[in-house]
Protein backbone atom coordinates (compact mmCIF):
# COMPACT_ATOMS: atom_id res chain seq x y z
CA UNK A 1 0.00 0.00 0.00
CA UNK A 2 2.56 2.23 1.18
CA UNK A 3 4.49 1.37 -2.20
CA UNK A 4 1.77 2.10 -3.77
CA UNK A 5 0.92 5.62 -3.12
CA UNK A 6 4.02 6.90 -3.21
CA UNK A 7 4.17 5.81 -6.95
CA UNK A 8 0.74 7.10 -7.29
CA UNK A 9 2.35 10.36 -6.03
CA UNK A 10 5.13 10.54 -8.02
CA UNK A 11 3.13 10.59 -11.28
CA UNK A 12 1.81 13.02 -14.00
CA UNK A 13 -2.02 12.42 -13.26
CA UNK A 14 -3.50 15.05 -15.94
CA UNK A 15 -1.84 13.30 -19.13
CA UNK A 16 -2.60 10.14 -21.30
CA UNK A 17 1.20 8.34 -22.12
CA UNK A 18 0.07 5.43 -24.08
CA UNK A 19 -3.16 3.86 -25.49
CA UNK A 20 -4.71 1.46 -23.03
CA UNK A 21 -5.97 -0.58 -26.00
CA UNK A 22 -1.96 -1.48 -27.02
CA UNK A 23 -1.27 -2.15 -23.16
CA UNK A 24 -4.31 -4.97 -23.24
CA UNK A 25 -3.06 -6.77 -26.27
CA UNK A 26 0.50 -7.15 -25.04
CA UNK A 27 -1.00 -8.26 -21.38
CA UNK A 28 -3.16 -10.84 -22.87
CA UNK A 29 -0.83 -12.09 -25.42
CA UNK A 30 1.89 -12.69 -22.54
CA UNK A 31 1.89 -16.42 -21.49
CA UNK A 32 3.71 -15.44 -17.78
CA UNK A 33 0.46 -13.33 -17.19
CA UNK A 34 -2.32 -15.81 -18.01
CA UNK A 35 -2.82 -16.14 -14.52
CA UNK A 36 -4.59 -12.26 -14.28
CA UNK A 37 -6.52 -13.55 -17.22
CA UNK A 38 -8.21 -16.85 -16.46
CA UNK A 39 -12.11 -16.84 -15.70
CA UNK A 40 -11.24 -16.96 -11.67
CA UNK A 41 -13.30 -20.50 -10.54
CA UNK A 42 -13.65 -18.16 -6.81
CA UNK A 43 -17.13 -16.08 -6.49
CA UNK A 44 -15.48 -12.44 -5.01
CA UNK A 45 -18.73 -13.37 -2.83
CA UNK A 46 -17.06 -15.61 -0.54
CA UNK A 47 -14.49 -13.08 0.91
CA UNK A 48 -17.09 -10.47 1.88
CA UNK A 49 -19.69 -12.12 4.13
CA UNK A 50 -20.69 -9.84 7.09
CA UNK A 51 -22.12 -9.73 10.90
CA UNK A 52 -24.68 -7.27 11.02
CA UNK A 53 -22.09 -4.53 13.09
CA UNK A 54 -19.14 -4.94 10.90
CA UNK A 55 -17.84 -6.43 7.85
CA UNK A 56 -14.23 -8.58 6.45
CA UNK A 57 -13.33 -5.60 4.24
CA UNK A 58 -13.77 -3.02 6.77
CA UNK A 59 -11.67 -5.05 9.68
CA UNK A 60 -8.81 -5.28 7.71
CA UNK A 61 -8.52 -1.51 7.11
CA UNK A 62 -9.28 -0.64 10.45
CA UNK A 63 -6.42 -2.99 11.39
CA UNK A 64 -4.07 -1.08 8.25
CA UNK A 65 -4.96 2.25 10.11
CA UNK A 66 -4.15 1.01 13.42
CA UNK A 67 -0.63 -0.16 12.45
CA UNK A 68 0.15 2.79 10.33
CA UNK A 69 -1.02 5.41 12.90
CA UNK A 70 1.83 8.06 11.99
CA UNK A 71 0.18 9.42 9.35
CA UNK A 72 3.41 8.89 7.21
CA UNK A 73 1.20 7.99 4.23
CA UNK A 74 -0.50 10.91 4.15
CA UNK A 75 -0.35 12.60 0.37
CA UNK A 76 -2.94 15.01 -0.36
CA UNK A 77 -4.15 14.65 -3.71
CA UNK A 78 -2.98 18.02 -6.00
CA UNK A 79 -4.16 16.72 -8.80
CA UNK A 80 -7.82 15.91 -7.86
CA UNK A 81 -8.94 20.08 -8.95
CA UNK A 82 -7.40 19.27 -12.58
CA UNK A 83 -9.43 16.41 -12.31
CA UNK A 84 -12.41 17.34 -11.11
CA UNK A 85 -12.76 21.07 -11.56
CA UNK A 86 -16.12 21.56 -10.66
CA UNK A 87 -15.00 21.16 -6.90
CA UNK A 88 -13.40 24.90 -7.79
CA UNK A 89 -16.09 26.85 -6.40
CA UNK A 90 -15.63 30.48 -5.52
CA UNK A 91 -18.70 31.54 -3.72
CA UNK A 92 -21.65 29.15 -3.45
CA UNK A 93 -22.39 27.10 -0.65
CA UNK A 94 -20.90 23.12 -1.80
CA UNK A 95 -21.85 20.37 0.04
CA UNK A 96 -19.40 16.88 -0.86
CA UNK A 97 -19.66 13.88 0.81
CA UNK A 98 -16.07 12.07 0.53
CA UNK A 99 -16.73 8.25 1.02
CA UNK A 100 -13.58 6.18 2.28
CA UNK A 101 -11.89 9.54 3.52
CA UNK A 102 -8.88 7.70 5.07
CA UNK A 103 -6.65 10.32 6.67
CA UNK A 104 -8.32 13.26 4.38
CA UNK A 105 -5.80 13.17 1.12
CA UNK A 106 -8.99 13.76 -0.97
CA UNK A 107 -10.78 16.00 1.82
CA UNK A 108 -8.01 18.64 1.57
CA UNK A 109 -7.33 19.93 -1.86
CA UNK A 110 -11.90 19.84 -1.97
CA UNK A 111 -11.78 22.26 1.51
CA UNK A 112 -8.87 24.38 -0.65
CA UNK A 113 -10.91 24.65 -3.46
CA UNK A 114 -13.75 26.55 -2.32
CA UNK A 115 -14.18 28.88 0.80
CA UNK A 116 -17.86 27.79 1.62
CA UNK A 117 -17.45 24.06 1.01
CA UNK A 118 -18.40 21.49 3.40
CA UNK A 119 -16.86 17.92 2.95
CA UNK A 120 -18.72 15.15 5.60
CA UNK A 121 -15.90 12.31 4.98
CA UNK A 122 -16.99 8.82 6.04
CA UNK A 123 -14.67 5.70 7.17
CA UNK A 124 -15.06 2.60 8.82
CA UNK A 125 -12.05 3.40 11.08
CA UNK A 126 -11.82 5.69 14.02
CA UNK A 127 -8.07 5.94 14.16
CA UNK A 128 -8.03 7.49 10.84
CA UNK A 129 -10.53 9.77 11.33
CA UNK A 130 -8.71 11.35 14.00
CA UNK A 131 -6.19 11.73 12.21
CA UNK A 132 -7.76 13.27 9.29
CA UNK A 133 -9.21 15.29 12.05
CA UNK A 134 -5.50 16.27 13.05
CA UNK A 135 -3.99 16.88 9.62
CA UNK A 136 -6.86 19.31 8.01
CA UNK A 137 -6.77 21.13 11.20
CA UNK A 138 -3.40 21.54 11.21
CA UNK A 139 -3.28 22.46 6.79
CA UNK A 140 -1.99 25.38 6.30
CA UNK A 141 -4.06 28.00 4.25
CA UNK A 142 -7.43 26.71 4.97
CA UNK A 143 -10.12 27.85 7.36
CA UNK A 144 -11.94 24.83 8.42
CA UNK A 145 -14.11 25.73 11.38
CA UNK A 146 -17.25 24.08 10.55
CA UNK A 147 -16.33 22.89 7.22
CA UNK A 148 -14.66 19.41 7.73
CA UNK A 149 -17.27 16.47 9.08
CA UNK A 150 -15.84 13.14 9.52
CA UNK A 151 -17.80 10.77 10.83
CA UNK A 152 -17.53 6.84 11.67
CA UNK A 153 -19.39 4.36 9.03
CA UNK A 154 -18.86 0.75 7.45
CA UNK A 155 -20.59 1.39 4.29
CA UNK A 156 -20.31 -2.64 3.26
CA UNK A 157 -23.42 -2.68 5.91
CA UNK A 158 -24.82 0.30 6.95
CA UNK A 159 -26.91 3.18 4.66
CA UNK A 160 -25.91 6.77 4.75
CA UNK A 161 -27.10 8.33 8.44
CA UNK A 162 -30.57 10.03 7.91
CA UNK A 163 -29.17 13.76 8.69
CA UNK A 164 -27.68 13.31 5.27
CA UNK A 165 -30.45 12.68 3.85
CA UNK A 166 -33.61 11.90 5.15
CA UNK A 167 -36.18 9.17 3.68
CA UNK A 168 -38.77 12.02 3.12
CA UNK A 169 -36.91 14.46 1.57
CA UNK A 170 -35.24 11.90 -0.66
CA UNK A 171 -38.33 10.69 -2.11
CA UNK A 172 -39.17 14.25 -3.00
CA UNK A 173 -35.47 15.36 -4.38
CA UNK A 174 -37.05 12.72 -6.99
CA UNK A 175 -34.79 9.79 -5.77
CA UNK A 176 -35.60 6.19 -5.46
CA UNK A 177 -37.61 6.40 -2.58
CA UNK A 178 -35.65 2.83 -1.32
CA UNK A 179 -37.04 1.59 2.10
CA UNK A 180 -33.39 1.74 4.20
CA UNK A 181 -34.90 0.46 7.50
CA UNK A 182 -34.86 -3.29 5.73
CA UNK A 183 -30.86 -3.27 5.81
CA UNK A 184 -30.32 -2.65 9.09
CA UNK A 185 -30.22 0.88 11.33
CA UNK A 186 -29.64 4.00 9.61
CA UNK A 187 -28.77 6.78 12.18
CA UNK A 188 -31.55 9.43 12.58
CA UNK A 189 -29.77 13.04 13.43
CA UNK A 190 -29.21 14.10 16.52
CA UNK A 191 -26.97 16.48 18.56
CA UNK A 192 -24.30 14.03 18.78
CA UNK A 193 -24.04 12.60 15.34
CA UNK A 194 -24.87 15.81 13.77
CA UNK A 195 -24.45 18.88 15.94
CA UNK A 196 -23.69 21.13 12.86
CA UNK A 197 -27.50 20.81 12.29
CA UNK A 198 -30.31 23.23 13.12
CA UNK A 199 -32.91 21.86 15.92
CA UNK A 200 -35.35 22.02 13.07
CA UNK A 201 -33.57 21.00 10.67
CA UNK A 202 -34.34 17.30 9.02
CA UNK A 203 -31.38 16.66 7.35
CA UNK A 204 -28.80 18.69 5.18
CA UNK A 205 -30.95 17.79 2.21
CA UNK A 206 -28.46 15.48 0.47
CA UNK A 207 -24.57 16.60 -1.18
CA UNK A 208 -23.60 18.16 -4.83
CA UNK A 209 -21.11 16.09 -5.13
CA UNK A 210 -20.12 11.90 -4.04
CA UNK A 211 -16.46 11.74 -4.32
CA UNK A 212 -15.21 7.96 -4.43
CA UNK A 213 -11.65 8.02 -4.77
CA UNK A 214 -9.39 4.57 -4.71
CA UNK A 215 -12.42 3.55 -2.50
CA UNK A 216 -14.82 1.43 -4.39
CA UNK A 217 -11.45 -1.12 -5.35
CA UNK A 218 -10.81 -1.41 -1.59
CA UNK A 219 -14.46 -3.32 -0.76
CA UNK A 220 -15.76 -6.78 -2.37
CA UNK A 221 -16.85 -6.67 -5.73
CA UNK A 222 -20.48 -8.53 -4.60
CA UNK A 223 -20.47 -5.40 -2.67
CA UNK A 224 -20.23 -2.80 -5.20
CA UNK A 225 -23.58 -2.14 -6.30
CA UNK A 226 -25.18 -1.71 -3.74
CA UNK A 227 -22.54 1.38 -2.05
CA UNK A 228 -23.04 2.56 -5.24
CA UNK A 229 -26.63 2.95 -4.72
CA UNK A 230 -26.60 4.26 -1.09
CA UNK A 231 -23.83 6.97 -2.51
CA UNK A 232 -26.14 7.95 -5.16
CA UNK A 233 -29.11 8.02 -2.87
CA UNK A 234 -27.30 10.89 -1.03
CA UNK A 235 -26.74 13.05 -4.22
CA UNK A 236 -29.40 16.35 -4.73
CA UNK A 237 -30.42 15.66 -8.11
CA UNK A 238 -27.81 16.68 -10.96
CA UNK A 239 -25.20 16.05 -8.46
CA UNK A 240 -22.25 13.83 -9.59
CA UNK A 241 -20.16 11.07 -8.40
CA UNK A 242 -16.86 11.64 -9.05
CA UNK A 243 -14.92 8.29 -9.70
CA UNK A 244 -11.22 7.99 -9.74
CA UNK A 245 -9.58 4.41 -9.00
CA UNK A 246 -7.00 1.39 -10.64
CA UNK A 247 -7.54 0.43 -13.90
CA UNK A 248 -7.35 -2.84 -15.41
CA UNK A 249 -3.70 -4.30 -16.51
CA UNK A 250 -2.20 -1.39 -14.20
CA UNK A 251 0.87 -2.52 -13.16
CA UNK A 252 0.42 -2.89 -9.68
CA UNK A 253 -2.82 -6.05 -10.57
CA UNK A 254 0.18 -7.55 -12.60
CA UNK A 255 2.74 -7.45 -9.69
CA UNK A 256 -0.35 -9.71 -7.81
CA UNK A 257 1.16 -13.71 -7.39
CA UNK A 258 -1.51 -16.18 -8.47
CA UNK A 259 -2.31 -16.93 -4.85
CA UNK A 260 -3.57 -13.66 -4.53
CA UNK A 261 -6.06 -13.33 -6.97
CA UNK A 262 -9.39 -14.03 -4.56
CA UNK A 263 -12.05 -13.34 -7.82
CA UNK A 264 -12.08 -11.74 -11.24
CA UNK A 265 -9.79 -8.86 -11.38
CA UNK A 266 -9.56 -9.01 -7.84
CA UNK A 267 -6.94 -9.41 -5.53
CA UNK A 268 -6.15 -9.43 -1.51
CA UNK A 269 -3.04 -8.03 -0.25
CA UNK A 270 -0.80 -9.79 2.04
CA UNK A 271 -2.55 -7.49 5.58
CA UNK A 272 -6.21 -9.33 3.78
CA UNK A 273 -7.18 -5.55 2.13
CA UNK A 274 -8.56 -5.73 -0.90
CA UNK A 275 -7.73 -4.23 -4.72
CA UNK A 276 -9.92 -4.34 -7.35
CA UNK A 277 -9.19 -3.20 -11.10
CA UNK A 278 -11.95 -1.57 -13.26
CA UNK A 279 -12.52 -2.03 -16.88
CA UNK A 280 -14.72 1.02 -18.25
CA UNK A 281 -17.19 -1.19 -19.40
CA UNK A 282 -17.58 -2.93 -15.39
CA UNK A 283 -17.50 0.96 -14.10
CA UNK A 284 -20.19 2.05 -16.44
CA UNK A 285 -22.26 -1.18 -15.87
CA UNK A 286 -21.74 -0.50 -12.23
CA UNK A 287 -22.98 3.65 -12.35
CA UNK A 288 -25.74 2.80 -14.52
CA UNK A 289 -27.17 0.10 -12.50
CA UNK A 290 -27.42 2.62 -9.98
CA UNK A 291 -29.49 5.13 -11.95
CA UNK A 292 -26.39 7.24 -12.70
CA UNK A 293 -25.85 9.04 -16.15
CA UNK A 294 -22.26 8.62 -17.50
CA UNK A 295 -20.47 12.27 -18.04
CA UNK A 296 -17.12 11.27 -18.49
CA UNK A 297 -15.12 7.83 -18.75
CA UNK A 298 -12.00 6.77 -19.54
CA UNK A 299 -8.98 5.24 -18.95
CA UNK A 300 -5.98 7.47 -17.77
CA UNK A 301 -2.54 5.77 -18.69
CA UNK A 302 0.71 7.51 -17.17
CA UNK A 303 4.19 6.12 -18.10
CA UNK A 304 6.35 7.30 -14.91
CA UNK A 305 9.84 6.47 -13.64
CA UNK A 306 10.14 5.01 -10.48
CA UNK A 307 13.16 7.20 -8.82
CA UNK A 308 14.18 4.20 -6.41
CA UNK A 309 15.28 1.89 -9.09
CA UNK A 310 14.60 3.45 -12.18
CA UNK A 311 12.21 1.46 -13.95
CA UNK A 312 9.44 2.63 -16.22
CA UNK A 313 5.91 1.89 -14.71
CA UNK A 314 2.61 2.26 -16.54
CA UNK A 315 0.21 2.90 -14.48
CA UNK A 316 -3.42 2.98 -15.11
CA UNK A 317 -6.76 4.75 -13.37
CA UNK A 318 -9.77 4.97 -14.39
CA UNK A 319 -11.43 8.24 -14.65
CA UNK A 320 -15.16 8.82 -14.29
CA UNK A 321 -17.77 11.76 -13.79
CA UNK A 322 -21.77 10.10 -12.76
CA UNK A 323 -24.76 12.04 -12.86
CA UNK A 324 -28.21 11.17 -10.85
CA UNK A 325 -30.92 13.00 -13.19
CA UNK A 326 -33.28 15.60 -12.59
CA UNK A 327 -36.48 14.38 -12.04
CA UNK A 328 -39.13 14.12 -14.86
CA UNK A 329 -41.23 17.17 -14.41
CA UNK A 330 -44.89 15.46 -13.91
C1 LIG B 1 -7.41 3.42 -0.49
S1 LIG B 1 -8.19 4.29 0.80
C2 LIG B 1 -8.73 5.77 -0.05
C3 LIG B 1 -8.78 6.96 0.88
C4 LIG B 1 -9.21 8.30 0.28
N1 LIG B 1 -10.44 8.23 -0.44
C5 LIG B 1 -8.14 8.93 -0.55
O1 LIG B 1 -8.44 9.58 -1.54
O2 LIG B 1 -6.97 8.80 -0.18
C6 LIG B 1 -9.75 3.41 1.03
C7 LIG B 1 -10.45 3.84 2.29
O3 LIG B 1 -11.73 3.20 2.36
C8 LIG B 1 -11.97 2.82 3.70
N2 LIG B 1 -12.91 1.67 3.70
C9 LIG B 1 -12.71 0.43 3.18
N3 LIG B 1 -13.80 -0.35 3.39
C10 LIG B 1 -14.69 0.43 4.07
C11 LIG B 1 -16.01 0.19 4.58
N4 LIG B 1 -16.62 -1.00 4.41
N5 LIG B 1 -16.65 1.19 5.21
C12 LIG B 1 -16.04 2.41 5.37
N6 LIG B 1 -14.79 2.69 4.92
C13 LIG B 1 -14.13 1.72 4.26
C14 LIG B 1 -10.62 2.44 4.25
O4 LIG B 1 -10.56 2.50 5.66
C15 LIG B 1 -9.71 3.45 3.55
O5 LIG B 1 -9.48 4.57 4.38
Amino acid sequence: MAEEAEEEDEAEYHSRDFAWEDLRDEIESDASLSHHLLSSSLPSSSIGSSSTSSSIDADAWRSFHHRHSTGRFFKERRYLLKEFPELVSCCDSVKVLEVGCGNGSTVLPILRAGRNTVVYGCDCSEDVLERAKEIVSAAKGIHIKDRFHPFLLDFSIHSFPEWLVCSSCQCSLGGKCVDFSLDGHREKPSKSNAPFMGEDQCCIGGVDFVTLIFTLSAVPFDKMSLIIERCASTLKPGGLILFRDYGLYDMTMLRFSPDQRVGSREYMRSDGTLSYFFSLDVARDLFCAAGLVTLELEYCCIRSVNRRNGKTMRRVWVHGKFQKPMPNPS
